[in-house]
C-alpha cells in the first residue's frame, strides 16, 4: 500500500471508540474525521485523539474533506441512509452489525455500492476471530466427524435497545458464525422469546435453525442473565468441542469423547451404546484482536478493490435470517422458512436458498 487510506468514522458512542482506536493504530490508514450528533462524545474523542483533524457533528462534512472509506457505527436504523449517502459520494463503507434493520434497506446499500463500484462490508466481527477460524478448520477437515448439532450461548446483562430486540443486537454474531462454520444458510428457523423489561421487545430469545445438511443449531440470546457467556459447543460423531470466547487462554477445548449406538440383533431393533472417553486438548490459537483484523481487512479492500470476506451480501443473508426469526416470534414460535431474495452481484451462495 502506498498512500494510507483516509478513514472517517460516524458514531462515537459505546462501540465507535474501539473502531477509532483500531484505525488510528493501523499504519495503512489515517483517521481524517469522526462524526457524532452528541457533543459530549465529540469532546471525549477530541481529548483522546487531538491529532484527528475533523471531529464534527455532521457526517457529510467528512465526505467534503475527502475520505476513501467511512465506518458506520450509529444505531442500526440509521445504517442504511448514512451508508447509501457515503457510497453515492464515492466512499467505500464498513457498516456495523446488524447490517440493516430490514432486507430492503440491506439491498439498497448493496445496489448503491454496485452502482458506485465501491467496497461495502459488514462488521461481522467474529468472522475475523482466530478461534472461529480454528473451529471452522476442525469441521472442514472432519476432525470432529459428522456434525450432530451446534449450540450457541450469548448472554449477559444489557445493553438494552428500546425498539429492536436481542436478536437484532446479539443474533448477527451467532447467525454469521453458524453460517460460516457450516458453509450453508439455514432454510428454516423457529424462535420463542419474552420481553421481561419492555413489552414487545424480547430480551431473551431461544432460536432453532435448521440447515439443508440436516444439521440443527440452537442459539440462546439474552440481555438478562447474571453471567456473561459467549460459548459455542459443536458435537460431532468423533469428537466434541467447546469454544468459550470469554476464556482468556484456552478458548477452544476438544473433547475426544463420543458415543456410538450399536444394533444388538437384526431381528429386534435394540441398541447398546459404546462410550469412548479420551483426552481433552486445547489447541493453540494465536490471538489477534478480531476488530483489528476486521479493520485491517477493510483498509486492504479499500486499497485493492477486493470484495470483503463479509461483504454486503453476507450482511443481507444474516438480516434475512433475523427477519425470519421475527416472523417466527410473532407467530408463536413455529418453524418459518427463511426467505432469501435476489442476491445482488457478489453472491456468497453458502447453501440452498428457500426458493431453490
Ligand atoms: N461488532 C460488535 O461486536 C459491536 C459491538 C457493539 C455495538 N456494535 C454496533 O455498533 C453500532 C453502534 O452501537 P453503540 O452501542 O456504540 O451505540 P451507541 O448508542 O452507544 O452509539 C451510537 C452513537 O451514534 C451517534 N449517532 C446517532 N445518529 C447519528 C448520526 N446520524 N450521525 C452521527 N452520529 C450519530 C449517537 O450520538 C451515539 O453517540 C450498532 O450498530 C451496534 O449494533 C457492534
Amino acid at each position: 500500500m502506498t498512500e494510507p487510506m483516509r478513514i472517517g468514522i460516524v458514531g462515537a458512542g459505546y462501540w465507535g471508540p474501539n473502531l477509532i482506536r483500531n484505525f488510528v493504530e493501523n499504519p495503512n490508514a489515517t483517521v481524517v474525521g469522526v462524526a457524532d450528533l452528541n457533543v459530549d462524545r465529540l469532546r471525549h474523542i477530541k481529548s483522546l485523539y487531538p491529532q484527528i483533524p475533523n471531529v464534527v457533528s455532521d457526517h457529510t462534512s467528512l465526505l467534503e474533506v475527502g475520505v476513501d472509506g467511512v465506518v458506520v457505527a450509529t444505531p442500526p436504523e440509521t445504517h442504511a441512509p448514512i451508508a447509501v449517502e457515503c457510497l453515492r459520494a464515492g466512499a467505500g463503507v464498513l457498516v456495523e452489525k446488524p447490517f440493516a434493520t430490514s432486507s430492503a434497506a440491506a439491498r439498497e446499500m448493496i445496489d448503491a455500492a454496485e452502482e458506485a463500484d465501491r467496497v461495502l462490508m459488514v462488521g461481522h466481527t467474529f468472522l475475523y476471530n482466530s478461534a472461529v477460524h480454528t473451529l471452522k478448520e476442525m469441521i472442514a477437515t472432519e476432525e470432529l466427524g459428522d456434525i450432530h448439532y451446534i449450540d450457541a450461548v450469548r448472554v449477559g446483562l444489557g445493553l438494552f435497545h428500546p425498539t429492536h430486540n436481542v436478536v437484532w443486537d446479539l443474533g448477527p454474531h451467532d447467525i454469521s458464525i453458524l453460517m460460516h462454520l457450516l458453509d450453508e444458510m439455514p432454510y428454516s428457523v423457529s424462535a420463542r422469546g419474552v420481553g421481561c423489561l419492555q413489552e414487545g421487545v424480547e430480551d431473551i430469545v431461544y432460536v432453532t435453525l435448521t440447515f439443508p445438511s440436516g444439521i440443527m443449531a440452537h442459539a440462546r440470546l439474552s440481555w438478562l442473565d447474571p453471567s456473561k457467556t459467549r460459548r459455542i459447543t459443536v458435537v460431532g460423531s468423533r469428537k466434541m468441542t467447546l469454544y468459550d470466547d470469554v476464556e482468556p487462554i484456552e478458548k477452544i477445548r476438544v473433547y475426544d469423547k463420543s458415543v456410538e449406538a450399536i444394533r444388538r440383533t437384526d431381528t429386534f431393533g435394540e441398541f447398546q451404546f459404546a462410550y469412548h472417553y479420551g483426552s481433552i486438548v486445547s489447541p493453540f490459537v494465536r490471538f489477534e484482536e478480531p476488530l483489528k483484523a476486521e479493520c485491517g481487512h477493510f483498509v486492504e479492500c479499500l486499497a485493492t478493490g477486493a470484495t470483503p470476506m463479509t461483504d454486503g451480501v453476507n450482511g443481507l443473508r444474516v438480516v434475512e435470517v433475523i427477519e425470519a426469526v421475527q416472523r417466527s416470534l410473532r407467530a408463536g414460535g413455529g418453524p418459518v422458512p427463511v426467505a432469501y431474495g435476489p442476491s445482488g452481484t457478489a453472491v456468497h451462495e453458502l447453501g440452498r436458498s428457500a426458493e431453490a
